[in-house]
């Protein structure tokens, strides 16, 4: 099996389905030239039926972008897909990714159908894409609550009509990590042709479950992974892209598969999709939120400073940040507070830097944002006369 992860990124199609979160061809193609440059390997551009503007979008973004493969989502109808095919003649290499949902509730509820008639309808839009594309993508939609043994046939079907990626989606985000892997083991076990389709996870953070349970699927042979920058998508959103790839870097020796995305380009993407998308990231958020390598404890600060790897396990550089941050706040200790005013170009006698901690203390105590100019002023020197 290929030790090589293919990122699909969706946050021009899943991720935008965000209410308010709506970009114009002009925003999407910025996106798109982002995730190019992030090295991305597939770019699901949209929906092209849904709307005259996601249609121009995919081929604006089809026009633009020249090395990833372009995507374009349909239902298992033949009018979508031919639409799809339409909309990606600019493509250098494109893909229709059609599907059905697969799951009981889906079945009987939504398509009003029964099981073998949705195996004759994924079957169908599959082979009407293959007329188009070489490269067609099949989705059972709640896949997550689609009984195991009904998938490997429904996938199976897919795979002998043609389909070059099966996607897995837990649509409802519903799994646990050991459920979804099993799942994902299940069809490499009992799937008649899977090593000539790719398995691709698509996980929904509806239990904040999205990352784990995609990290669960690739331990068991997924090779593809359907993500979104920051993790944004309908509801509590898609996996997060940053999350995956920095998982799979910072654990290499365990779980020895490689991306191509260049993470040093990861923060300034998460940023420009965040402000155009008018969406904050959350100051928590794992790999790309404003506290993700801040340290505010005293014990945390000075181990910090003694080496970094005591508190942090990437190298913030690695996803373009420029250093750890230090915050300075009433639990800081005494090496925050030297760091600080060093940085600041102040050396201190030590019995100095005592009478300036103290004064910080009760400062720290009603004020929770400590400035330079705050730490000037303790000093005593607000012009910085003690300046090396
Ligand atoms: O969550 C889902 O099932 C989807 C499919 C359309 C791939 O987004
Ligand atoms: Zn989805």
């Amino acid at each position: 099996m290929s030790d090589k992860l293919f990122i699909f990124d969706t946050t021009l199609r899943d991720g935008e389905q965000v209410p308010g979160c709506q970009l114009n061809t002009v925003e999407k193609i910025q996106v798109a030239k982002a995730l190019q440059d992030l090295g991305v390997d597939i770019i699901e551009a949209g929906f092209p039926i849904s709307s005259p503007g996601d249609f121009e979008s995919v081929v604006q973004i089809s026009k633009a972008v020249t090395w990833p493969t372009i995507c374009a989502l349909t239902r298992a109808v033949q009018k979508d897909i031919e639409v799809a095919a339409e909309s990606l003649k600019y493509a250098k290499k494109g893909r229709i990714h059609t599907g059905i949902g697969t799951s009981p509730f889906h079945i009987k509820y939504k398509l009003n159908s029964t099981p073998e008639e949705i195996i004759e309808r994924a079957v169908a839009a599959v082979k009407y894409a293959k007329k188009y594309v070489e490269d067609v993508e099949f989705y059972a939609e709640d896949a997550g609550r689609t009984d195991n043994e009904y998938l490997a046939r429904v996938i199976e079907a897919v795979i002998k009509a043609g389909a070059t990626v099966v996607n897995i989606p837990d649509t409802t985000g519903y799994c646990l990590p050991n459920e979804f892997g099993e799942k994902i083991k299940y069809l490499v076990e009992n799937v008649t042709g899977i090593h000539k389709a790719v398995i691709a996870t698509h996980c929904h953070n509806d239990l904040g479950m999205a990352t784990a349970n995609t990290v669960a699927g690739i331990m068991n042979g997924a090779r593809q992974a359907e993500v979104t920058i920051n993790g944004i998508g309908e509801r509590a959103g898609n996996t997060s892209l940053e999350e995956v790839v920095m998982t799979l870097k910072s654990r290499y020796q365990v779980l020895g598969i490689e991306t191509g995305i260049n993470t040093k380009n990861i923060f300034h993407t998460s940023r420009l999709v965040s402000t155009l998308m008018n969406m904050p990231v959350q100051p928590n958020k794992a790999v790309v939120g404003r506290n993700a390598f801040a340290h505010s404890s005293g014990i945390h600060q000075d181990g910090v400073l003694k080496n970094r790897e005591n508190y942090e396990i990437m190298d913030p550089a690695d996803v373009g940040i420029n250093e750890s941050s230090i915050l300075l706040t009433a639990r800081s200790g005494r090496a925050a507070l030297k760091h600080r005013l060093e940085l600041m170009g102040f050396e201190l006698t030590k019995e100095k830097l005592d009478e300036v901690y103290e004064q910080f203390l009760k400062l720290a105590d009603h004020k929770k944002d400590i400035r330079d100019d705050d730490i000037a002023l303790l000093v005593g020197d607000a012009t910085h006369q003690e300046r090396r």
